[in-house]
């Protein structure tokens, strides 16, 4: 997909698809009107006709339009005046649903006029940009035949051209990221294996010269005494890695910012086996991971001037003769001990040791991602990623990065009320706090190898990937988190 952003003369311009907004109380966009003079259109039959209402995403296409333009596409957005951020993306989605299917390559997009509270022209040019490139994915890695959608050129219509060129490079960056993130949670199992990401994050810094990584054994993490992290991995073929990716676009002096993704590329559930229905989406129990990689895939397209670390810790959670087993107690890098009462709450297992290796990059901010809990789910459905912190400055940033980019979290506590939860009578700690607060108590339990440096944990259980007929990574939280960094 290209993408370019310049002032459009509807007069002079050339094109596949003209695309237009229009409202659903009949009124017309500036570019609708003068696209209905120019080309001789009657729009106002469509409504008369109802075979357009004007509503949210609706589009009707008007074909033969004129030796220049090939077609119109008037594009619903609702009230005209009650378009909000989530309107305009919602019909910008529904306009890359139906574009990429036919032979248009050339698409010009005049929906710059549109007025929306609190945007402008970067805003609007930047999701559409990210929306159209996220429509664009297609997972074809392990189909043998697959029907290429065709790669489209859009020029963004603006008069602000210089916002809007700078929201459509953000934005592709975003959508690109996400798309990464898609392919990696897409990927099965017994291809996206720790030793699969641990190779993807060399690809990318093979590509890029401020990105560089260190991949550690099983054994180095073992002469770390990262006991928690390799307690998950020993039950299974595949051997661990933690992944550590340094973006450098500052001085040495800078302190970084830190992202630690969850990486279990499979999670069986380990001797608490899980249970057979829906097992398989048990794949996207990298997706923290995943988000990791998609944002330092954005990060190195955006080269902003700041230090990145991404942290990921990367192994699979099987049953094995060697097995951690209920009850087993293993020391984590921190010297603290902890029970492991359920084979299934590995996800904290794992990042425990990878937040203690964050330390050594006096992190200006650590934000972990990952699938953590069922009960993040219950208490918030999909729409909202959980968002726990030791740092109210840092909640408040992250919740801000979250509405601005249409990718949100909602604030959860972290009292110590619900500390004791995971007392253990036999170690410091249990790595499970029973039902009630399930997602509070995961978070709880990192708390304690968090407390050197300010610190966020973003539960995305709910958010990282749909399923049913929809079934597929979704890309989240790559556009809070790339908000998020751009906004240090
Ligand atoms: N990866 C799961 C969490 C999960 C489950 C995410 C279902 C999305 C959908 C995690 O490793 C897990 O199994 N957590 C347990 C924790 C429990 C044993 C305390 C859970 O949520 O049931
Ligand atoms: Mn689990
Ligand atoms: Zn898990």
């Amino acid at each position: 997909m290209k993408f370019a952003a310049k002032k459009i003369d509807l007069a002079s311009l050339k094109t596949d698809c003209l695309v237009v907004a229009a409202f659903s109380d009949g009124t017309l966009s500036t570019s609708a009107k003068q696209a209905q003079e120019l080309f001789g259109l009657s729009i106002q039959s469509l409504y008369d006709s109802k075979d357009f209402s004007g509503k949210v995403g609706q589009a009707i296409t008007l074909h033969h339009v004129s030796k220049k333009v090939g077609k119109v596409l008037i594009l619903g957005f609702g009230e005209e005046k009650k378009c909000t951020p989530s309107t305009f993306r919602t019909a910008v989605a529904s306009l890359g649903n139906a574009l990429g299917k036919n032979s248009d390559k050339n698409i010009s997009l005049l929906v710059d006029d549109t007025s929306i509270e609190g945007w402008n022209s970067e805003h609007k040019s930047r999701s559409c940009a990210e929306i159209l490139v996220h429509s664009s994915y297609q997972f074809t890695e392990c189909k043998s035949k697959t029907d290429k959608k065709t790669d489209l050129s859009i020029t963004y219509g603006s008069d602000d051209t210089p916002s809007a060129k700078k929201g459509m490079v953000i934005g592709e960056a975003i959508g690109n990221g996400m798309n990464v993130a898609r392919k990696l949670g897409d990927l099965p199992g017994n291809i996206c294996t720790p030793s699969y990401l641990a190779g993807e994050a060399r690809k990318l810094a093979r590509k890029s010269k401020s990105l560089s990584t260190t991949i550690l054994s099983e054994k180095q993490m073992k002469d770390l005494g990262m006991g928690s992290l390799l307690s998950v991995s020993v039950g299974s073929a595949e051997p661990a890695h933690l992944i550590i990716m340094e973006y450098k676009g500052a001085g040495k002096n800078v302190k970084p910012h830190v992202l630690v993704g969850k990486g279990i590329t499979f999670d069986t559930g380990g001797i608490s086996l899980k249970p057979g229905a829906a097992m398989d989406e048990m794949k996207y129990d990298m997706c923290g991971a995943a988000s990791v990689f998609g944002t330092m895939n954005s990060i190195v397209a955006l080269e902003p001037k700041m230090n990145v670390v991404a942290i990921v810790a990367a192994a699979e959670n099987m049953p094995g003769s060697k097995a951690t087993k209920p009850g087993d107690i293993v020391t984590s890098m921190s010297g603290q001990t902890i029970e492991v009462l359920n084979t299934d709450a590995e996800g904290r297992l794992v990042l425990c040791d990878a937040l203690t290796y964050a330390e050594k990059f006096k992190p200006a901010s650590v934000v972990d991602i990952a699938t953590l809990t069922g009960a993040c789910v219950v208490a918030l459905g999909k729409h909202a990623t959980g968002l726990f912190s030791n740092d109210d400055d840092l909640a408040a940033s992250l919740l801000e990065s979250g509405k601005n980019s249409g990718d949100r979290a909602w604030h959860m506590p972290l009292w110590e009320e619900y500390q004791p939860q995971l007392d253990s009578n036999f170690a410091d700690m249990a790595n499970i706090g029973g039902r009630d607060g399930g997602a509070i108590t995961a978070a709880c339990f990192l708390s304690r190898y968090t407390k050197k440096y300010k610190w966020a944990h973003l539960d995305i259980a709910g958010t990282a990937w749909n399923s049913g007929s929809q079934k597929g990574a979704t890309g989240r939280p790559v556009p809070l988190l790339t908000d998020y960094l751009l906004t240090r």
